[in-house]
């Protein structure tokens, strides 16, 4: 059985006293059969977790990491960096950062290959842009972001990880994909991995969907047969509505 997931994504918001807060009334509010997992801004990991310690049901995320395991660059943060502090997840792939920091299919493999190697969970974003939709070649832009960045893995790594669907003309825009779209992607995508790997690692894989997911919506897209869950933005900046996405299973 796959586990239900709602992760939410802080993005570069809230004020360290804010997202203390949101922490703490995210992690007082217990919703059974649900792993959530929290996607704080780096300076605020330590605390974060601090406030879930104890909690089995409620994780820490990074947002990101960079690609090598130490050295000269200046600004960054390594995989051993987050496991020193307690992290055991990692958002990798999110399509802000493909976009302004120019992170293509290569350079996540290294990252996921790097973040395994330090047993941490990626949660691998994918997804596509509303030109490729358009274009109707979504399912096969979407199927090849994971064979360049994942289908290299054994199949015992590759069942470590958390795969998020994004399409990107969703993200923060107050547009939605319908259930049955993410519906179809998630199947197909499930169905990539069962070709490449086979149907048990396919079954036992938590896809997750983003895109303006919302108390209102959740409930719905979360019902679909392949949807395990949500990688949330917006909405899970505000305490009540992200706990009520939590209850959406
Ligand atoms: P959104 O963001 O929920 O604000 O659309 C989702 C994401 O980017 O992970």
């Amino acid at each position: 059985m796959r586990k239900n997931i709602a992760a939410g994504n802080w993005k570069m918001n809230l004020s360290f006293d804010e997202g203390k807060a949101l922490a703490e009334g995210v992690q007082s509010t217990f919703v059974d059969n649900v792993l959530t997992i929290l996607g704080v801004p780096y300076p605020y990991l330590v605390s974060a977790n601090k406030i879930c310690e104890g909690n089995d049901s409620v994780a820490i995320a990074a947002q990101n990491m960079h690609h090598m395991e130490k050295g000269a660059y200046t600004g960054e943060v390594s995989p051993s960096m987050l496991t020193s502090i307690g992290i055991h997840y990692v958002i990798l792939g999110h399509s802000e950062r493909r976009e302004y920091q120019k992170e293509d299919n290569q350079l996540l493999k290294q990252k996921v290959d790097l973040a395994l190697a330090h047993h941490l969970t990626p949660i691998f974003c994918c997804g596509e842009s509303l030109d490729i939709r358009k274009s109707g070649n979504h399912i096969s832009h979407v199927s090849n972001q994971l064979s360049e960045s994942l289908f290299h893995l054994a199949a015992a790594d590759f069942a470590k990880l958390i795969i998020a669907y994004e399409p990107i003309w969703a993200i923060g825009t107050g547009e939605t994909a319908s259930p049955a779209q993410a519906q179809e992607m998630h199947a197909a995508l499930r169905a990539h991995i069962a070709g490449h790997y086979d149907d048990q690692i396919a079954q036992g894989c938590s896809i997750l969907y983003g895109g303006s997911v919302k108390p209102a919506n959740a409930k719905e897209l979360f019902g679909q047969t392949d949807v395990d869950g949500g990688l949330v933005g917006g909405a899970s900046l505000k305490t009540d509505d992200f706990n009520q996405i939590r209850k959406s299973f």
